[in-house]
């Protein structure tokens, strides 16, 4: 990052911290609420340094008992809610700054048992295929700053990200990666976002958290986050 970029990420990631919300449908407001009325025409001075957290994640059952070892795996109970684990590093992030939240859905149901979601994920990575999004982010163009969260798969990003990153013009904007894992950290990923926005500034600094180890997550996420600002 040159020094320019930096300051200008930092002053972004300053504003941000002031935790200012926004209007649009699919946007949950930094303050817990969902706003179905549509992207704000009113322009406030601080609009440029808005901050969005968005993520993909599919935590592999709601039921928080009696759980096989890989749903819990791939979950993280919070006051008896199951959260997918980059569900909740995306709620850590979001109760740090107060950033809206936009979650990445597929338009067609994933499978949640465990051996049929990885052998979907294999069959959409042999074939590079970009599975349709249930929604594409309604006010992209309020955000400077976007936090782009997903969990490892097959050694990449999940199919339905790329089609995230391809079917919206981040240009222009910051994009700081968040990632969970199995024991790959991001494998390779920052590098792949990077050639794939050339256009943005991909921070280098990208989190990633083991599974195993999501009951640090919160301080990890406080001392990442620390170090960006
Ligand atoms: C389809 C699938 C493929 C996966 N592939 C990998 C992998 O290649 N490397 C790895 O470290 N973890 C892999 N994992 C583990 C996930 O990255 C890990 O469980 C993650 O925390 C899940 O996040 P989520 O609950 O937010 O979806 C895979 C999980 C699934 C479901």
């Amino acid at each position: 990052m040159t020094d320019s970029t930096r300051r200008r990420f930092l002053a972004l990631a300053t504003a941000a911290l002031a935790g200012v919300g926004v209007a649009g449908c699919s946007i949950v407001r930094g303050n817990g609420t969902s706003d179905a009325s549509g992207p704000s025409t009113v322009a406030s001075p601080l609009d440029e340094s808005r901050t969005l957290v968005a993520y993909f994640s599919v935590p592999e059952t709601d039921d928080p008992n009696d759980m096989t070892e890989e749903e819990a795996g791939s979950t993280h109970v919070v006051d008896g809610k199951v959260l997918g684990n980059t569900q909740y590093v995306a709620q850590l992030i979001e109760g740090r700054i107060g950033a809206d939240v936009f979650r990445i859905e597929t338009a067609e149901e994933l499978p949640l048992d465990h051996g049929r979601l990885e052998d979907l994920a294999r069959e959409l990575q042999d074939a590079d295929a970009r599975p349709k999004l249930k929604a594409l982010i309604p006010n992209l163009e309020e955000y400077d700053t976007v936090f782009i969260g997903y969990p490892i798969w097959w050694y990449d990003l999940p199919m339905p990200v790329y089609t995230f990153l391809e079917e919206h013009d981040f240009s222009g904007k910051n994009i700081v990666l968040f990632s969970t894992h199995g024991g790959n950290g991001l494998s390779g990923t920052v590098e792949t976002v990077t050639e794939k926005l050339a256009d943005s500034t991909v921070i280098s600094n990208a989190f990633t958290v083991l599974r195993d180890d999501m009951g640090s997550a919160e301080a990890e996420v406080g001392d990442w986050l620390d170090n960006l600002s």
